[in-house]
């Protein structure tokens, strides 16, 4: 997705053979995906309530947990700079719980959510994965 809305910017016709290599190689260089609006509704639908409009921990019912929200921004950071892939989209899962990560979660398990929203089990991965993928873009340097 990211690379076509590149490619129809970049192909300017006389412009292509002279430009469009090189952007693209820079495109692909980095690495922090942009953020699709579909991945940024899902975040704000399912997660902003707890973690906030910009990841921070400071969502409206932050303050009724008995938990506060991780900050969502830090995960890489937290992490030696790498963002946790894995982790994070078990924990978003559910399967965290079972893996000892999330302790007395207050958090709701999506992966079920998700299941009890219709969605079948490709859905579920694929909604978390593109929640995941969102995550990754809004990790402070
Ligand atoms: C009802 C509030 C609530 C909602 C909604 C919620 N979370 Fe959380 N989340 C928490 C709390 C509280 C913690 C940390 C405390 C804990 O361990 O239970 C947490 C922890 C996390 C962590 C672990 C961070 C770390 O460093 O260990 C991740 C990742 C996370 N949430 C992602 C999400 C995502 C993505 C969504 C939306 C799909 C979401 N959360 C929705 C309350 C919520």
């Amino acid at each position: 997705m990211r690379m076509r809305r590149c490619v129809q910017k970049i192909l300017a016709p006389q412009r292509f053979a002279a430009f469009a290599l090189p952007l693209l190689a820079v495109a692909g260089a980095a690495s922090a995906a942009p953020v699709s609006d579909l991945q940024r509704q899902d975040y704000m639908e399912y997660c902003a309530s707890c973690h906030g409009p910009m990841g921070r921990g400071d969502g409206p019912v932050a303050a009724e947990l008995k938990k506060r929200p991780a900050d969502l921004t830090q995960l890489a950071k937290n992490n030696n700079g790498q963002f946790p892939y894995t982790r994070v989209r078990a924990i978003i899962d559910g399967r965290g719980q079972a893996l000892g990560i999330h302790g007395p979660a207050e958090m709701p398990v999506w992966g079920q959510r998700f299941r009890d929203e219709g969605n079948n089990d490709p859905q579920v991965r694929a909604k978390i994965l593109s929640i995941v993928d969102y995550l990754a873009s809004i990790q402070e340097k």
